[in-house]
């Protein structure tokens, strides 16, 4: 791991949250990601599935947590299975926890290796009535493949249909949309390493650049940052690339007079940043890249003072939606026929601007949270308006990441990233 340890009182602190709303007499499983593989012995990078991470803190492959706050054995109330290592094993696979190191990370006493597993399992299952799943219920997911958590569930349904079955997903959309002041931390310290990137970019972009001239830019001073890179796939997109909502090619040159929509930015342990930065390659915007610009600021600015204890997320997206409208309608854009006529289920507006406003950001960069429930303080949240106008050959969206407060407007992680257009200019050219 490129990331300094994370104080273990997070994951412990995780752990308490979930077992108190947990049923009597039941357990919890949560299993790692697999390594997933692309052919021959190829394999993609290992991504450490968020809910054992957020309850656990190991980054490992082949890792199961189990929570059991009633267990009759006290050892037996939290679990770690882990994949054995030793000094052998070591020099031909590389580092891996020792139960120490994985008592270090998590807090967790009771680490066995996963040979045990399924005879420990045995015991544990004789002794609870029902056993908490944790199947994938985030409102954008779309996932094709079976999961090593899916594998698990299926192998324990099957080999104990007698146990009843309740849901941990719910329980975790609601801890994991409330972030911990360390998990605050954790974030702004993406959102710093964000920030390096960008204002390098203010340095060097220069008419006739490549999109991926600019991506291998950021990706230098992320990983000299301890990122291990994109919080998510970037979108480098010059000109009219910028109304291809999810444009990651990056692959063409950047011409004067065009502007960059810039949706890149950096990991850090696991945590998120999003951000999203619109630049002129020439390092001056035009009269009317300007007037977009500055309307896109004032919505952004204007949707930011929505985020409050208590808001919720389908009111506060249809009053960004009347704030946009007026600004489209100064901008000529939008003419009174055009509201008047509007149809309520898609109104006028959507035609410049068509993607949501927010959403929650923490371990995913799409995070948890569930979207008909209040807002809470501690919440983080994006804000990215944009309007987007291929007729005019230029698109411009504008996002920072906000901490929503028990009093007063949120919090912004991105504070300190430029945005105003005067900055952004002067920055270019110095
Ligand atoms: N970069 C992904 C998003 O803005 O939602
Ligand atoms: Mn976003
Ligand atoms: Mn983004």
């Amino acid at each position: 791991m490129k990331y300094l340890p994370i104080d273990k009182n997070l994951f412990i602190k995780n752990r308490k949250n979930f077992t108190a709303k947990m049923k009597p007499n039941s357990l919890a499983v949560f299993n790692s990601n697999d390594i997933y593989p692309i052919s021959a012995d190829s394999t993609m990078p290992f991504e450490q599935h968020r809910d054992i991470f957020y309850l656990s803190g190991v980054d490992q492959e082949e890792s199961i947590l189990v929570l059991f706050p009633n267990c009759p054995k006290e050892k037996h109330r939290e679990i770690l299975f882990l994949k054995e290592t030793n000094d052998h094993i070591a020099v031909w696979e590389g580092e891996k926890l020792t139960k120490e190191a994985a008592f270090e990370t998590s807090g967790i006493q009771t680490v066995y290796w996963l040979k045990d597993m399924e005879k420990i399992m045995f015991e544990l299952m004789t002794q609870c009535d029902t056993i908490y799943i944790n199947t994938n219920e985030h409102y954008r997911a779309n996932v094709e493949t079976q999961t090593r958590e899916d594998r698990y569930t299926k192998w324990l349904k099957e080999k104990y249909p007698a146990h009843s079955v309740a849901k941990s997903n719910p329980i975790l959309q609601r801890l994991r949309s409330v972030k911990d002041p360390i998990e605050i931390e954790l974030m702004q310290k993406a959102c710093n390493i964000t920030e390096k990137g960008f204002r390098r970019l203010l340095n060097f972009v220069k008419p006739n650049v490549w999109e991926y001239e600019i991506e291998a830019e950021l990706m230098h001073e992320f990983l000299r940052n301890r990122s291990k890179g994109f919080a998510y796939t970037p979108i480098i997109a010059s000109g009219n690339n910028a109304n291809v909502l999810h444009y990651v090619q990056n692959n063409q040159q950047c011409k004067t007079g065009d502007l960059i929509l810039l949706d890149v930015a950096a990991e850090y342990a696991n945590y998120s940043s999003d951000l999203t930065r619109t630049i002129p390659v020439s390092g001056k915007f035009s009269k009317r890249q300007k007037d977009v610009y500055n309307a896109v600021n004032r919505v952004k600015k204007e949707a930011t003072k929505m985020l409050l204890p208590g808001t919720m997320w389908a009111d506060y997206h249809v009053e960004v939606g009347k704030i946009m409208t007026s600004e489209l309608k100064g901008l000529g854009l939008l003419d009174k026929a055009d509201v008047q006529n509007e149809n309520p289920d898609w109104p006028a507006y959507k035609k410049y601007f068509m993607h949501g406003t927010s959403h929650h950001i923490g371990l995913d960069t799409h995070d948890y949270g569930i979207l008909t429930e209040p807002m809470l303080p501690n919440m983080v949240f994006t804000v990215e308006p944009g309007i987007y106008i291929p007729d005019e050959g230029f698109g411009i969206r504008l996002e920072d990441d906000v901490v929503i407060q028990e009093k007063g407007e949120p919090f912004n992680l991105m504070q300190n990233i430029p945005i105003e257009v005067e900055e952004i200019e002067e920055l270019m050219n110095s």
